[in-house]
């Protein structure tokens, strides 16, 4: 049998990690491999985070060979093939968007360094902590003896939200629904493209814009879009807290993927935008549909021709991650 998965995990005290740390237990998102889980959370919360210990104790998990709660980084970090950076700064009350992404370009940078020096030379990054992608970018640039293809931020979710919002409307089962992407920030500017989305019913294929019909163009621009780029918001005000369990289900499939290979399929993933055939600027985290091989190599995904309408939202996004890279630049330097 393959040795375990170090497997660390921030914000381990967090309302997503207490969904992802018990999915990860139940197995299936490393194959048939054990983890060697590391939960890393603040001073603070040490408590908290020594509760999510037990409980994971007392799963009894075959899937889980150790599981180490810890308040330092090294210790985190050591040897880590994957590393689920999901704690971040929240926004506190009157905290400015600008504080907000300084405090945690500070928390990703300074982690990004200890990764550098002591995690497994092909430890897989995923930034789900918001910026996602700033956070991603820092975290990355004070990292440079890891491969830069090796840093990514989470927008699955938004792949998730965009996939179910359109298998409800058709009214199909949302695992026939392919090829539904996302490009750029983890953001409301966020591009949720259909344009290329299939219907795949055994062998036989369809359009999404066949399945929807007349008037699916306006749905798609008018409804789908802006109910994907709201979804966040939209679930805090029905449930006072962000969305937990539907992230970490998210990462699972994200870093599934990614480990295992996406067997043919396309997905998302913000991934450094160096060296992309869609003409986005170099020097960022952008989401791109993707292929990954078995093993965990990615390309990006070939066929995504974009409109001119999708190229103007596309440079949208583009121009806010330029600024919250200047800012967060210019916060840590
Ligand atoms: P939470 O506030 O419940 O948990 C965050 C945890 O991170 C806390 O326990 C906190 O103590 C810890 N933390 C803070 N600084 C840390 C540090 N330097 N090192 C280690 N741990 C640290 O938040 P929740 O709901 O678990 O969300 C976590 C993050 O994920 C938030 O930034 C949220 O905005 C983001 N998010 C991103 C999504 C995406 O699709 N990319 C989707 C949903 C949430």
């Amino acid at each position: 049998a393959l040795p375990p998965l170090r497997v660390a995990i921030t914000g381990g005290a967090g309302q997503i990690a207490y969904s992802l740390v018990f999915m990860i237990a139940r197995g299936g998102v490393f194959g048939d491999r054990a983890v060697d889980l590391r939960l890393l959370d603040i001073e603070a919360a040490s408590d908290k985070l020594r509760a999510v210990g037990m409980e994971l104790q007392d799963v009894a998990s075959p899937f889980v060979l150790r599981c180490t709660c810890t308040t330092d980084p090294l210790e985190a970090f050591m040897d880590a093939d994957v590393a689920l950076l999901v704690g971040a700064r929240p926004r506190g009350p009157g905290m400015l968007r600008k504080d907000l992404l300084a405090a945690n370009a500070g928390i990703f940078k300074a982690q990004g360094a200890v990764l550098d020096e002591v995690a497994s030379r092909d430890c897989k990054v995923v930034v789900v902590g918001n910026p996602a992608n700033t956070n991603a970018l820092l975290c990355m640039r004070s990292a440079p003896s890891l491969p830069k293809r090796n840093f990514t931020a989470l927008t699955r979710l938004d792949q998730n939200r965009t996939a179910g919002m359109l298998a409800a409307k058709i009214g199909v089962p949302v695992s026939m629904i392919r090829n539904a992407v996302i490009w750029g920030n983890h953001s409301a500017t966020q591009v949720p493209m259909v344009t290329f989305a299939t219907v795949e019913e055994g062998r036989a294929v369809e359009t999404v814009a066949a399945r929807l019909g007349e008037g699916g163009e306006r749905w798609v621009s008018e409804e789908l879009v802006p109910g994907v780029q709201q979804r966040g918001k939209e679930v805090i005000a029905a449930r006072g807290a962000s969305s937990a369990a539907s992230a970490a289900s998210a990462i699972c499939d994200h870093i599934r993927d990614w480990v295992m290979g996406s067997d043919g399929r396309v997905v998302s993933m913000a991934v450094s935008s160096d060296g992309n055939p869609f003409g986005v600027r170099e020097g960022l985290i952008f989401s791109f549909p993707v292929v990954i091989e078995a093993g965990g190599a990615w390309r990006f995904a070939s066929g995504f021709t974009i409109d001119e309408a999708t190229r103007s939202a596309i440079e949208a996004t583009q121009s806010e991650l330029l600024e919250e890279r200047e800012a967060a630049l210019a916060a840590t330097a």
